[in-house]
């Protein structure tokens, strides 16, 4: 009688489009093997860097007004222009903040315990070599939004100093899931997920100051460069999530879901806290009526609207559903 095929019954148990790992094979992927192949040419490390000074223009925006919580505010309105355009400022220097704090805070160490292996995945070195490649642009674009603010700084003759503003609320809702992690493996998950969630939605977020041609044009240069790497970025996290996620097992599995639900509510959400710190730096009259009727309001609604790529991954991973979220 014939053997029954074990592989093709093996095959047909497994989920859609997730390979299973297998352990005597470092876990690779043909995504990242072309990102690697490509970061030489397409990286905006590998590029001429711009002449900053030069793409500076005093007549427009630091930052859009819109993108202002309190832009309709009778408080706002009220403002004489001079103080609106340092409140402007203001929000272009904690933008770059927050990317800057979700960098080095969030997504370096996220990847680190990749390179380190902290879940155990055996990475192949082609894994390995996308992540650190994806590092560097992401110590790069810490520089590049670096050199942004303090050419503002510099252009407009404002100390606007960001010991002023508190960590972002990002950091800030990573920090306290890693503190709440009850083990190193469920750490390294927490870290795993807010790092996808960064990196599958920091396009949108970029994007956001993309469009406005009435813009400071650095500063859309300083997005769309930014950018330009992490819509690569957005694939590699994708597919380093797919390559955990089909090793799980239930329990890990909860954590992972939990924390990207976390890290999602905290990534699209606005910052009162951001915007208190900078009302009350600045002395703005009514100050605090203005946090408690529009800062506090917007923070529970969502800053960054497009939460396709995080969305449509937790789709193919067949989890959209069980993450506690209101998509
Ligand atoms: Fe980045
Ligand atoms: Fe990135």
């Amino acid at each position: 009688m014939a053997e029954p095929d074990t592989t093709s019954l093996r095959a047909q148990l497994r989920p859609p489009s997730l390979p299973r790992h297998d352990p005597t094979e470092p876990a690779e992927s043909s995504v990242i093997r072309a990102l690697t192949r490509s970061w030489g040419i397409r990286a905006t490390v590998k590029k001429r860097e711009p002449d900053l000074d030069d793409l500076f223009d005093p007549d427009r925006l630091d930052f859009p007004e819109v993108l202002i919580p309190f832009h309709t505010h009778r408080r706002y309105r009220d403002l004489d222009e001079r103080r609106r355009a340092r409140l402007r400022a203001w929000a272009w220097i904690a933008y770059n903040k927050n990317v800057v704090d979700i960098e080095q805070c969030v997504v370096n160490p996220g990847f680190a315990s990749v390179t380190d292996d902290a879940l155990g995945i055996g990475p192949h070195d082609t894994i390995v070599l996308g992540v650190m490649q994806a590092m560097v642009d992401e110590q790069y674009h810490t520089l590049m939004h670096h050199n942004a603010s303090a050419l503002t700084r510099r252009r407009r003759g404002w100390v606007l100093p960001e010991s002023v503003l508190p960590p972002s609320r990002t950091v800030r809702a990573h920090r306290e899931a890693v503190a709440r992690a009850a083990s190193p493996r469920a750490e390294a998950l927490v870290r795993l997920a807010f790092t996808t969630v960064a990196e599958t939605s920091i396009s949108a977020y970029l994007g956001l100051l993309t469009e406005d041609e009435s813009l400071q044009p650095v500063n859309r240069a300083t997005v769309a460069l930014h950018r330009r790497d992490e819509l690569c970025h957005s694939s590699l996290a994708a597919e380093l999530l797919k390559i955990v996620f089909a090793d799980l097992g239930r329990t890990d599995r909860r954590v992972l879901l939990d924390a990207l639900a976390d890290g999602i509510v905290a990534f699209t959400g606005g910052d009162a806290a951001t915007w208190a710190a900078i009302v009350e730096h600045e002395r703005i009259p009514g100050g605090k009526e203005l946090i408690a009727d529009a800062v506090a309001a917007a923070e529970s609604g969502r800053v960054v609207q497009d939460c396709s790529a995080i969305r449509s991954l937790c789709t193919e991973l067949g989890v959209a559903d069980d993450l506690h979220l209101d998509w």
